[in-house]
């Protein structure tokens, strides 16, 4: 029903800070540009979106998936561009578990990124974007008061699958978009940082209006307030901000990437 991330929109302290870090650093191509607003395409289906409002920030976490043969060489593309990578108690940056490796770093807000790749991803079916050959926007972080309530709605309203489910930590995951419902009293690896809820806007793509029909009907059957345009719907979770939107992304996406 959802395949993607489309669009996130985050506050910063500092557009020029954005794009020394995104533009400059991790070469995100930059879409659009003012004084206080900024777009930069990590892939060819995700636009991150960066506003400067005067607002104190609570960082956010992102996840880029990239091709798994490629890692090591991103790794060392992120170091040759001086992005710091945070280490793990026992000093090393590159966690390697058992579908994959991962990598994590923070840009000028704060916000704390990662790098990761699953062996299982099948390469060749979305085109690696940029200088560091990303395939998709994976996860986005929701810390929540009560990750039970949050992930049964995501799965009620949206019909996401659950996986890695714990007491305070959970993937709820729509096509490629794997929401981190994680319990704000759960620290966020490998730094022990402080899951606080960010003001951000999340857009969910969808393959048409037919989704977007189905889920305001699930959104009323939960007394959900929601405001539905052509193709575009808008809705509050929690305290998170969310929109679904119609988009190209090809709907059979996320099963010729052999997503489980
Ligand atoms: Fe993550």
């Amino acid at each position: 029903m959802i395949t993607h991330f489309a669009r996130v929109e985050l506050n910063t302290v500092s557009i020029q800070g954005v794009k020394q870090f995104y533009g400059n650093q991790l070469q995100f191509p930059i879409s659009f540009e003012a004084v206080d607003e900024i777009h930069l395409q990590p892939s060819e289906h995700c636009k991150l979106v960066f506003k400067e409002g005067g607002q104190p920030l609570c960082p956010a976490h992102m996840a880029f998936e990239v091709p798994f043969t490629a890692f090591d060489d991103i790794v060392n593309l992120l170091q040759k561009a001086g992005v710091t990578l945070l280490q793990w108690s026992d000093g090393r940056s590159v966690d390697e578990f058992e579908t994959g490796k991962n990598v994590y770093f923070r840009d000028g807000d704060g916000n704390l990124l990662e790098i990761l790749a699953h062996t299982y991803v099948q390469e060749g079916v979305l085109p690696p974007s940029g200088y560091l050959k990303i395939l998709f926007l994976r996860e986005i972080g929701f810390p929540v008061d009560n990750v039970f309530a949050i992930r049964e709605l995501f799965v009620e309203l949206f019909d996401f699958k659950l996986d890695n489910v714990e007491d305070n930590f959970t993937f709820a995951i729509g096509g490629t978009a794997h929401v981190v419902v994680v319990s704000k009293k759960r620290k966020w690896l490998p730094i022990a940082m402080t899951a606080l809820q960010p003001a951000m806007k999340v857009t969910f793509g969808a393959p048409n209006v037919q989704v977007l029909n189905r889920i305001s009907n699930n959104l009323e059957g939960k007394n959900i307030p929601y405001t539905l345009e052509k193709d575009r719907l808008h809705f509050q979770i929690g305290d998170y901000n969310l929109h679904i939107q119609v988009t190209a992304f090809p709907e059979n996406i996320p099963a010729l990437l052999q997503l489980p």
